[in-house]
């Protein structure tokens, strides 16, 4: 069970504080969300400043880009040090394609659906990437309610990857809290982005600990 805050939550005028805060926290990860105004009504942060946070930490950069075309970042995405590289299945470029390039310049490969793409649309890929993301809102912003109608396409997917010897990590992103996290769990998610959740907290430590231990004792 992986716990990743979600830097969109952070206060943006003191980063470098709040990924030493996460640091100590103990999540496994930090996801960080790219947007480009145009495959999601909203624009935050890319290279520039994944590049000078990866001076400051070691944490494993978990990178959710929601662009309209991956293709053309995937080499800078890399250089300025994203661990995993998620993109969407809706943006342009043929995904196999694009997940190809992106473990071939030698980063993890993740691929998600928005809300209202089925899961059979994402099937095809699960045997090529490292982890599928289910989009429990609909991307774009933060603090969002979590849709519970997207529980029956982790199941499905748990269920596509029972048998596989290394199968890829299942993420939920959006809503994740300690209200919902245990419904993801037992729906067969291992990794949840928090990012309100986490950064809302007045503990973070406590707050991470506590969504793990109740991922942890829902399964
Ligand atoms: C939304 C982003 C999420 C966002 C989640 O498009 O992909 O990662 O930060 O925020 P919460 O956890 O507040 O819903
Ligand atoms: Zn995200």
């Amino acid at each position: 069970m992986k716990i990743s805050p979600s830097l969109l939550s952070a206060d943006f005028a003191n980063l470098e504080a709040e990924i030493k805060d996460i640091e100590c926290s103990g999540a496994e990860m930090l996801h960080l969300d790219v947007m480009d105004g145009h495959f999601v009504p909203n624009i935050s942060f890319g290279m520039p400043v994944i590049e000078v946070l990866r001076k400051k930490t070691d944490m494993f950069f978990d990178v959710h880009i929601m662009i309209s075309e991956p293709q053309k970042y995937i080499d800078d995405l890399i250089k300025c040090g994203s661990d995993l590289i998620t993109f969407h299945l809706e943006a342009n470029g043929d995904p196999k394609e694009t997940i190809k390039m992106i473990k071939e310049k030698g980063a993890k490969a993740g691929i998600s659906i928005k809300p209202k793409t089925p899961v059979s649309d994402v099937l095809p890929f699960i045997n090529d990437v490292d982890l599928i993301l289910v989009m429990t809102v609909e991307p774009g912003f933060g603090g969002q309610s979590f849709m519970a109608d997207m529980m029956p396409k982790v199941k499905a997917l748990r269920e596509a990857v029972k048998n596989m010897e290394n199968p890829p990590i299942i993420q939920v992103d959006g809503g994740v809290s300690q209200a919902t996290i245990a419904e993801c769990a037992k729906n067969g998610a291992d990794c949840f982005v928090a990012g309100s959740a986490v950064f809302k907290a007045k503990d973070r430590k406590s707050e991470v600990e506590c969504l793990r231990k109740l991922a942890e004792e829902a399964v």
